[in-house]
């Protein structure tokens, strides 16, 4: 049966009301804003151009163009009439650039995929109740201009791909009524010379609150700070008034531990005028909490709740973090008053098989291997990030540069900024805003000028941290950015910063990008043909140096910060140093590949920040008879003083390890195993081993969690490799793979970090580049179970893996109307009876007055053997007058019988909670409905969450008639 979709049954939203001799029953706690899932039932299509306007020459329809809710004579699609049938239902979040195929004559800065348009619709249905509160949409972003139409209302535009937009839509909205949200999205516009996807590529969620409520942006700003004798905690909370008479309710600020415990708490009480908004500053001692570091990111949690004389108004939480920092001119960074080496990477969003539209899981998965890698800071390049994303910063513990993405004082870019900064400037992560990245004007009066705006703008929302810029030049200039910036950002330029330094000893400089190094994970040579680039850390970008050469400028000057490596994670699009050279698609500077699978480059970069002994030795040793007998180079990323390499148990010496270099060392070629021994001061403190390896005899695969959250939103990579008849892993294995999944599970993307392949990342099959390949698993929503995951290639072993999907807890969901289903409201309930009732019609009018309404989503509680009626008369849409329809009940609880126009059309035997679809015969025009209804086993009746029709036939289940 296809799924009854709309409107999740919300509890939280029911209320307390005593009606006639029957109760409610209500769950929750009114008061704290009601945040929901609204990622789900959208209606998709793309289109290589705009849809044009109307012609609206006339009048008539120019007039309605010009109105608040008749929009739809100017813009069709945005109507409530408009005929989606080419449009596809997706859910949220959604990347259709990833989706398409990989074409030639495309932007290859953007990963060669055509962008265009794309249009979005929401119908969804906002119950009576919510009338009188406050409704906010918020969209975590959007690629990249996009247009709003709220009931056929031109409601706002956006022009930025990586901003939150929060659209206040409560005079808007029609309750107890469908409601439409139509968005036009232009992607043929671009922000950046690397992949920005394109659609509503982050969550979107819709929050009721009541209109007394604390401000969803910028609300509450905690800005501790250290006193002699412990830290301070001041901010301020942002309460809004949105009814009509004064009020003086309490506000409670608790400051909760990292183990969850209050140890403080203060009371305020301020005075809302009516229609107000008000700043309430606070300050709360904290004698000795744990600080937050990379190494222990001790999280705080500061709660506020808003109440009156009889009830919560709102209540809402921001973690945060105690410590203390600074960028030195003389001794770089410090934090809690310790030296601390910035051991920085930047990233770009995207990930393989899913392009931007990254589930949070997957960004954590990210995250972590960052932290595995040694790196202790992250540089978003070169826009605001996902709010997830600097979630996961603070509990990992990795310092942030937050960065701003147009240098632009119009005034849309500085509301972007100014909402930017109130965004994230509560998480201890972030250590400095960056305001631009390689601006050609950063040397001029005119750069000069504007980041005085943009700098201005920041301390205003946020006095507290220093701003940069990454500057690759006007350094020098009399008129530079560099004169109201706080610390300098470099990027590259390394023969100039030791001259920087000595003209402007007194500002603190940061490499915000270093080596732009290259790498092909598991290519050992540079080819121009095979587009590939060399793993021996040999190659670079003219403007960068390698990761060697990198790191040692940072050991030698000891008041640069540290440095932001360009880049952790290979991303779509920027192939360089194959630009324009199509097949390479996507970057070549990450330590890891676009699937997360390291390259050298990451363990040369866990050689150099990890505390503890490194050792990794490339190449793989599957050479080919050519090879035999052959010097080769093996290179070892390694932090230890001496190797001994011992070949098929022969000893071929101990070597010396360079401390900026490591250690390059010809071998003569012969297949075995090689067996190399770090040491230091003379002992053995780590060894590894390469060794030939025999051909696929088989696949493996490895999840990167046994479980995963049925929550439909929850994620994993699952990477697939092939091994030999011993087991070893082939590194050189280059073979097809297919992918089977059975239970509730689903496969979002594929990749395979190689940067020249173009095969697409939305397939059931993926081939292994230099040994690897990988799978993103997604839960399905409620589903619970095994998911089993086959991968199998020709000639060897399948490999077959289980995930458990384990029940979760979701937001509440709004969900869409697909196509041309239509909310059906107005329904009208008897009072309880003992006996079974009689058919109410309009031909007798006096039985309906004593009916009230009814109303949805809310459960009654009645006598075990009492009856209910809900009554009902309404006009069917033509289409399913003309040819027929389902009529369907979502979450209907209790024995049911269904009439209309005085014949029963359906019986609910069982009284369990389940979705009813009833046939509507064609022909049927208007409908007298009478629903009698008895409780299930604990006195409950519920008519439905949402009633409505549909076009569809829908197969009623077989247990009813
Ligand atoms: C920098 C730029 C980055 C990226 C990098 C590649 O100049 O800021 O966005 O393009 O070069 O080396």
């Amino acid at each position: 049966m296809k799924g009854l979709h709309p409107m999740k049954k919300n509890k939280k939203t029911a209320e307390v009301l005593c009606m006639f001799l029957f109760l409610l029953l209500l769950a929750g706690t009114a008061g704290a804003s009601e945040i929901y899932d609204f990622n789900q039932g959208w209606m998709f299509f793309k289109s290589d151009s705009q849809i044009a306007p109307k012609d609206y020459k006339e009048h008539k329809s120019i007039w309605a163009g010009a109105k608040a809710a008749t929009a739809d004579a100017v813009w069709p699609f945005a109507s409530f009439e408009f005929d989606d049938k080419d449009f596809r239902p997706l859910n949220l979040p959604h990347d259709w650039a990833v989706e398409s195929d990989f074409d030639p004559e495309e932007n290859g800065e953007q990963g060669y995929h055509k962008r265009g348009w794309g249009y979005y619709r929401k119908r969804f249905f906002v119950p009576s109740t919510w009338k009188g509160k406050h409704v906010e949409l918020q969209f975590g972003g959007i690629a990249t201009h996009s247009t709003f139409w709220v009931n056929q209302t031109l409601f706002h535009h956006n022009y930025s791909g990586y901003n939150t937009i929060t659209l206040d839509i409560t005079p808007m909205l029609m309750y107890g009524h469908d409601n439409l949200i139509a968005i036009e999205v232009n992607a043929s516009v671009f922000e950046g010379w690397w992949y920005e996807g394109a659609g509503i590529y982050r969550d979107v969620k819709l929050i009721v609150s009541d209109p007394v409520r604390i401000a969803s942006e910028g609300g509450i700003l905690v800005k501790p700070e250290v006193k002699i004798d412990g830290w301070n905690v001041n901010g301020h909370v942002v309460l809004i008034n949105g009814g009509p008479s004064e009020l003086s309710p309490s506000v409670d600020v608790d400051i909760i531990d990292p183990d969850g415990k209050k140890i403080e708490s203060k009371r305020l009480l301020p005075t809302l005028p009516p229609n107000k908004t008000v700043e309430v500053p606070y300050s709360i001692r904290i004698a000795s909490p744990k600080t937050w570091s990379p190494d222990s990111p001790a999280l705080y949690k500061l709660k506020v709740t808003l109440k009156g004389q009889t009830r919560t108004y709102d209540e809402r939480s921001v973690n945060f973090g105690f410590r203390t920092y600074k960028f030195d001119f003389t001794n770089g960074f410090s934090l809690n008053g310790k030296p601390l080496k910035i051991k920085g990477v930047c990233n770009h969003q995207d990930h393989a098989g899913v392009g931007v539209a990254v589930p949070a899981a997957i960004e954590e998965f990210r995250i972590r291997k960052l932290k595995e890698m040694g790196a202790n800071a992250y540089r978003c390049a070169h826009n605001p990030p996902s709010e997830n994303i600097l979630d996961l910063c603070d509990k990992y513990g990795l310092l942030v540069i937050d960065e701003n993405r147009a240098f632009n004082s119009g005034s849309d870019w500085l509301e972007y900024l100014r909402a930017h900064i109130r965004r994230d400037r509560n998480h201890p992560s972030i250590i400095a805003w960056s305001i631009f990245n390689e601006e050609p004007l950063q040397g001029e009066y005119r750069g000069q000028e504007l980041a005085r705006v943009l700098v201005n703008t920041v301390k205003a929302e946020d006095p507290m941290r220093p701003v940069l810029a990454a500057m690759n030049g006007g350094f020098f200039s009399p008129d530079s950015a560099r004169t109201v910036l706080d610390v300098i950002g470099f990027n590259y330029q390394y023969d100039q910063i030791e001259k920087f330094h000595n003209t402007y000893p007194n500002l603190p400089i940061v490499l915000t990008e270093g080596a732009s190094a290259f790498e092909t994970r598991g290519e050992f040579a540079t080819d121009p043909e095979k587009l590939t680039c060399s793993s021996y850390d040999v190659e670079a970008a003219s403007w960068g140096t390698t990761h060697r050469k990198d790191w040692e400028a940072i050991l030698n000057h000891r008041y640069l910060a540290g440095t932001f490596v360009w880049t952790g994670f290979d991303y779509h699009g920027e192939p360089t140093p194959y630009n324009n050279k199509f097949p390479a698609n996507s970057s070549y500077f990450g330590c890891m590949d676009l699937c997360g699978f390291p390259k050298t480059a990451f363990y040369i970069r866990q050689a150099q920040w990890l505390d503890k002994p490194v050792l990794y030795a490339i190449p793989h040793w599957n050479h080919d008879t050519n090879t035999d007998g052959k010097e080769i180079d093996v290179f070892c990323a390694t932090n230890v003083d001496e190797v001994s390499f011992i070949l098929n148990g022969k000893n071929l010496g101990t070597f010396k390890v360079d401390p900026v270099e490591m250690l390059t060392q010809k071998i003569t070629y012969e297949p075995g195993t090689l067996l190399l021994l770090g040491k230091k001061g003379g002992q053995e403190v780590i060894r590894t081993q390469i060794e030939t390896t025999g051909k696929p005899a088989g696949l493996k695969l490895v999840p990167y969690r046994a479980e995963i959250k049925a929550d439909g939103y929850d994620a994993l990579p699952v990477t697939v490799c092939a091994v030999d008849a011993f087991g070893r892993i082939v590194p050189d294995a280059n073979i097809p793979v297919e992918f089977e999944i059975t239970g509730p599970g689903r496969n979002i993307g594929v990749g395979n970090g190689d940067p020249t392949c173009t095969l697409s990342e939305k397939a059931d099959s993926r081939p292994l580049f230099n040994g690897y390949a990988q799978l993103i698993l997604q839960s399905v929503p409620g589903k619970t179970g095994t998911i089993e995951i086959t991968a199998k290639s020709e000639g060897i072993k399948s490999a077959v893996c289980a995930i458990k999907a384990v029940s979760a807890t979701r937001l509440p969901v709004i969900e869409g109307f697909i196509r041309d289903e239509t909310s059906i409201s107005g329904w009208r309930v008897s009072l309880p009876s003992g006996s079974k009732p009689l058919l109410l019609t309009e031909e007798s009018p006096e039985d309906l007055q004593g009916l009230s309404n009814a109303q949805l989503g809310t459960d009654l509680i009645l006598k075990p053997k009492d009856w209910i009626v809900f009554y009902n008369k309404f006009q069917l849409p033509a289409d399913i007058t003309e040819k027929g329809g389902s009529l369907c009940f979502k979450n209907m609880t209790g024995k049911a019988t269904v009439y209309i126009n005085g014949e029963v059309v359906f019986e609910k035997k069982g009284s369990v909670t389940k979705d009813v679809a009833i046939p509507l015969k064609k022909g049927l025009g208007t409908v007298e409905m009478n629903i009698f209804m008895q409780p299930d086993s604990k006195s409950r009746v519920l008519l439905a969450d949402l009633v409505y029709v549909s076009p569809e036939k829908i197969k009623v289940k077989s247990d009813d008639k």
